[in-house]
């Protein structure tokens, strides 16, 4: 008989939609894996007012209903103490802060967290979750993230009450310092940065469809993440940061960063997990954690996983996800 396993329904706690057409792909291949996603303000306009966040959020629920959205705000300079109020007031469970430049339409992000100091205490007072790309701009790329130490350790000392969650760790020197800060802070971990190294990106002929930001790095980084996802230690939790380019977006002089990965996801995290001997773990990570993380209840329902090859498409309307035409040796139960 094919092994089996079931879990409590994922949740991505970190993804982007995307809006208009893409939403429909979207949603659809999200909702078969994840229960509820956080869903990232870097549209275009930014979600970064009450009334974008609510016709945002209606518009992915009418795609379906039983997808939950964990709405989120981009924060910008001199966002004021009322601005942030009415965010929360609209359903904001979180704001999220680029810095400038960093990634996909952050041109208008933040240059110092000096900035943004009554945003960031109106967001503690009202209990929202600050969530960070933490990428410092103009530094060597590998180094980025490493560079951000500083002033997330700056942000997370002037404000001792706030919940901060350190997006997409891609650098072992991140593990240690997330795990060296109080339980107020955590780090999303996804799958890519799970499972390739920048060999996987430029070792043979250059791959845009697996440039992302913060760039994949070396197998050290890679090892580092996986024993933090495997750890049991519930500051290290799933989000996908899955983000869709159309592939001609991605196959061009200026490639965009972002791997689309939310219809593969689970099952290559089952496989990985599976892999190593981890398959205990999987469940916390994938569904429990980042859920109590954000006080938020993680799925009643549940999926079941069988030990079943599939292979994935080559391109998903009109989008190459991750692993695209690879094998992946877990499937969901029919
Ligand atoms: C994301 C995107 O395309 O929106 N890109 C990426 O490389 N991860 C933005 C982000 O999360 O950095
Ligand atoms: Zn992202």
């Amino acid at each position: 008989m094919e092994k089996e396993i079931t879990i409590r329904k994922p949740s991505d706690m970190h993804l982007h939609l995307r809006q208009g057409d893409m939403l429909k792909t979207t949603v659809r291949d999200a909702s078969a894996w994840f229960a509820q996603g956080v869903v990232m303000p870097n549209t275009v306009p930014a979600i970064n007012t009450p009334e974008r966040l609510i016709s945002y959020r209606d518009e992915i629920l009418s795609r379906n209903p039983g997808f939950k959205p964990i709405m989120s705000f981009k924060l910008y300079s001199g966002m004021s103490a009322s601005e942030v109020k009415a965010m929360a007031d609209a359903g904001a469970v979180l704001g999220k802060l680029y810095p400038a430049g960093v990634t996909t339409n952050s041109e208008d992000g933040v240059k110092s967290w000096l900035d943004i100091k009554e945003t960031l205490g109106a967001m503690s007072d009202l209990n929202l979750v600050l969530s960070i790309h933490c990428e410092w701009p103009d530094t060597f790329v590998l180094d980025r993230e490493y560079e951000y130490h500083r002033e997330f350790a700056a942000i997370a000392k002037a404000f001792p009450d706030l919940r901060m969650v350190f997006e997409h760790i891609s650098d072992r020197r991140s593990i240690n310092f997330v795990a060296g800060l109080p339980d107020r802070v955590a780090g999303t971990i996804t799958a890519h940065h799970l499972l390739l190294t920048l060999d996987d990106v430029i070792g043979a002929n250059m791959n845009p469809h697996t440039f992302c930001k913060p760039v994949v790095k070396g197998p050290a980084d890679r090892e580092a993440l996986r024993q933090a996802a495997f750890s049991g230690d519930k500051k290290f939790f799933f989000g996908s940061d899955s983000a869709p380019h159309l592939k001609a977006k991605k196959e061009s002089e200026a490639a965009a960063g972002g791997i689309y990965s939310s219809p593969v996801a689970v099952p290559l995290m089952t496989q990985l997990f599976e892999e190593k001997g981890k398959l205990e773990k999987l469940e916390n990570f994938m569904s429990v954690y980042g859920p109590a993380f954000y006080s938020i209840k993680p799925a009643e329902s549940c999926i079941t996983l069988v030990q079943k090859k599939s292979t994935i498409p080559a391109v998903i309307d009109g989008i190459v996800p991750l692993y695209a035409e690879k094998t992946v040796s877990w499937s969901i139960k029919a």
